[in-house]
Order: structure tokens, then sequence, then C-alpha cells
């Protein structure tokens, strides 16, 4: 009943759709963000070390699983299944990472229509249109529909035209614009008075906070929302590889440019900051910490560009951009987890599937804009603390304790014929089997009890 899958056409292509995937708001707004409030440099090292011993082996569970299976995560987690309980926790697993992929999708279209609303902002004023442009800018029921639904309407663009034509083609011209723009805008920045006060605070750790233990749950969160596990996105990714690549490698660079964008984004946003203060703006809340999350990013930074005169509408303008980009290439990402579901299972041709699985988003996302207080922080933590995690475990239990070991090698050795032999083999099969579902159920449990 399936119709043919499509496949990325080169090891670059699928790169940059995975770290298109992965390098989001998670990396641009929620990393810099996440280390102005948890100590600095003391966060960006956990983060590092809970990438390389957590995140890393998690995706590549994914991808070997993805890759082996040529299908959805439902299908995939079913095929490699070994008893009718397995089978059953496979579905339940793939069903509940569509749900999860969905709803982020939801709250991550409503963000990402704020950026497009706040990059056409520096537009209109420098047009003169200054009411329109204050009104993009403020909060409004009103406003955050329409440009939800103004982002979500480019990601169905982008996600109709197929794995090929759609998913690689536009990662392709939008990482590369992505990386320009950031290094323009640091390059900007660290130029200006006070950046090297934030450049400090980003890289000399504070080591009394590293062993901090909401700080290591705030750490490990980031780090699986920013490779984009357990919700099948990955897995599926993994689905379009050819037979022909090297699985560990391409999954280390994928890492690599992750966390390379990340560190990239902490080196604008932090100093971004202390040149704030530099400028007269408040940075630090009435307890003395950095001012963060949202606050920090649509009024402490606005509060910057506005000290900038014209040249702030233009670095207004390049971040927001900025932003937007990289939302839309995690986006598709999303999206593709439902509409691959429907496309592969239920035998729905690719332009119904995605108008189908969109449109029960974006009801999603009006919900939550109608129900804004109630609604939009609870969706963003069931899916992110709690969904997430629980989900990255459970394919770390396929890796690591239903799919054979011997049936992983199988795949892995298709385009890495020495294996066997490799490090990674060594190391990994250890890490999925224990480590990693260990550290996830450590944090897990140190969430629930606080
Ligand atoms: N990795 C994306 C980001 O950093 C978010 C994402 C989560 C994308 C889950 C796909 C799936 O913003």
């Amino acid at each position: 009943m399936s119709a043919p899958r499509g496949e990325f056409s080169s090891r670059f292509g699928f790169i940059l759709a995975a770290a298109g995937s992965a390098v989001g708001l998670g990396n641009i707004w929620g990393f810099p963000t996440q280390t102005a409030s948890n100590g600095g440099a003391a966060f960006l090292l956990m983060y590092l070390v809970l990438t390389f011993s957590l995140a890393y082996p998690a995706l590549m569970a994914e991808l070997i699983i993805g890759r082996y299976a040529k299908a959805n995560a439902v299908t995939a987690l079913r095929s490699i299944a070994n008893s009718t309980a397995s089978r059953l926790f496979g579905s339940i697993a793939g069903y509940a990472g569509i749900i999860t992929a969905s709803l982020i999708l939801s709250f991550y279209s409503i963000v990402a229509g704020w950026m497009i609303a706040f990059f056409l902002a520096p537009l209109l004023e420098l047009a003169g249109f200054l009411k329109p442009a204050i009104w993009l800018t403020e909060f409004g029921t009103f406003r955050n529909l329409l440009f939800a639904g103004i982002f979500s309407s480019l990601t169905v663009v982008i996600i109709n035209g197929g794995v090929k034509d759609g998913i690689e083609k536009w990662s392709s011209r939008l990482m590369p614009a992505l990386l320009i723009i950031l290094l323009i805008l640091i390059a900007y920045v660290l130029t200006l008075e006070g950046a090297m006060d934030g450049v400090r605070a980003f890289l000399l750790p504070d080591f009394s906070k590293a062993i901090d233990l909401p700080l290591i749950v705030s750490a490990l969160g980031q780090a699986f929302f920013s490779l984009s596990l357990g919700v099948g996105t990955m897995l599926i990714y993994g689905s379009y590889i050819s037979k022909k690549e090297n699985l560990s490698t391409l999954g280390g660079y994928v890492t690599l440019v992750d966390i390379s964008i990340a560190l990239l984004a902490g080196m604008l946003v932090m100093p971004a900051i202390y040149v704030a203060q530099a400028n007269g703006v408040e940075i630090f809340n009435s307890n003395g910490q950095l001012i963060a999350e949202d606050t920090l990013i649509f009024t402490v930074l606005p509060a910057l560009f506005d000290t900038m005169g014209h040249t702030g509408l233009f670095i207004s303008f390049a971040f927001f951009l900025l932003m937007t980009i990289a939302a839309l290439t995690s986006s598709i990402s999303m999206l593709e987890v439902p509409v691959s579901y429907a496309v592969e299972n239920h035998g729905m041709p690719r332009n119904k599937a995605t108008l189908l699985s969109s449109t029960i988003i974006g009801v999603i996302s009006i919900i939550i804009i109608l129900n804004f207080s109630s609604l939009f922080g609870f969706v963003i933590a069931l899916t992110t603390q709690y969904s997430q995690p629980l989900l990255g475990l459970a394919f770390c239990i396929f890796g690591g304790w239903i799919w054979s070991r011997n049936n992983i090698l199988q795949e892995l050795k298709q385009g890495f014929a020495g294996a066997e032999n490799s490090l990674f083999w060594k190391i990994w099969p250890f890490y999925i089997r224990y480590i990693c579902p260990a550290g996830i159920l450590a944090v897990f449990i140190q969430l629930i009890l606080s």
C-alpha cells in the first residue's frame, strides 16, 4: 500500500536537513537564555557533557532504527520488536512520538510566528509605518493567530515538496543563510562596548553551579530538544539515508553542527545582553539574576536594538530573520513525522497527508492561542520535559534491549564495513543499553521529585 519512499540525494543533503532540524529556536533562543539563567558557562559545560554522553548515542539509536526499517517510527519500532508485548510497546511509542511532534509543532508555530512579526516590524518602521510596526511587536490574539498561520503555511509548502525537493532543497538554501547571518551579527556585536563581559559570563564557568541538579535537568532537556530526539523526527530522517552512508559519522556531524550553532548563538546573545547593559538597559531581575526566556528575547534585545538608532533596525531585522529561518528548518522536520505516517501507513497522497496533518496541528495552535495563559506553558512542559525524555528512553530500550545486537551491527556495516572493530561499536551498545536509560531515568525522577 505504501507509496515509493523519498531519499536524500547526498550525504551533504542529509547533514544539512538533519542539522536544520536540530538547529532551531532551541539553539538560538533556548540555549543562550538557559545559559543566561543557569550560571553561564557552568550550564554550557553540563550541556556539552550530556550531549556527547547521552544525546548523541540516543540520536544514533534513532538513525540506525530508521535506516534499517526504511519506515516511520510506528512501523519501524514494530518491525524490530521480538514479541507481542514489544510490538505493542513499539506502537505506543511510535504513536506517542507522532502526537508529541505535532504538539511541539503547535506551540513552535506560535513562537516562530512572533519571530516573523518581529523581523517585519523594523521594515515597516523604516518605511515610516510606525503604528503597524508597533502592533506587530505587541502581544495580541489576532497577531498571534495571523503569524502562526503564516509560518505554518511556509512549513506546509516545503513539506508538500517531499524529501528531496522540499526538505533537502530548502534546508540546503536556508542553513548556509543562517550561518552567514549569525556570523555577521556576532562580528558586529563583539565590537560594541560591554560585549567582552558577556563573553566572559558565557565562557568562564562557575563550577559551584555545574553540579546543581536543576541545572542538570535543564541541560538534559535542552540537549534532547536541541537534537530533535524522542519524537521520531531523526528516525524518519534516518530512514531517508542511503544504505551507502556511514551512519555513525553522519550522526557525529549533525551533533557537531548542532553544538557549534548553539555555541555561536551563545556568542551572540550573551555579549548582546551585556552590551544592552552598557547602553543602560536593565538586564538583571529583582533577584539579581540575568533576565532570561521570553523577556530577554522580546524586551531586553529589542530595547538594545532601540538604543542603536538606524543600525538597530537592521540588526533587529537580521536577528529575527535568523530565528525564523532556524525555526522553519526545524518545523518541517516535525511536520514530516505525521505526514510520513499518513502516507506510508494509510496510503494517503502526500499533499492530502500534509493538509490533514497541518490542519489538525493548526487547530491545536488556535486552541493554545485562545487559552494562552493556561495552555502555552503547559504544552511546552508536557512535551519537552516529560514526553521527549520518556520517548527517548523508549528508543534506547529498543536499541539496547529489544533489537538484536547482531542485526544492529549488520545495519551499521552498510556504508561502514569496518564497523565491528570501530571505537563506536566498542562503546555505543553499552551506552545505549545501560548509560542512556539510567541517565535519562535519573534526570526524569529528579524532575518528578522537584
Ligand atoms: N531541535 C529543534 C530546536 O532546537 C526542535 C525540535 C524538537 C525539532 C523536536 C524537531 C523535533 O529548536
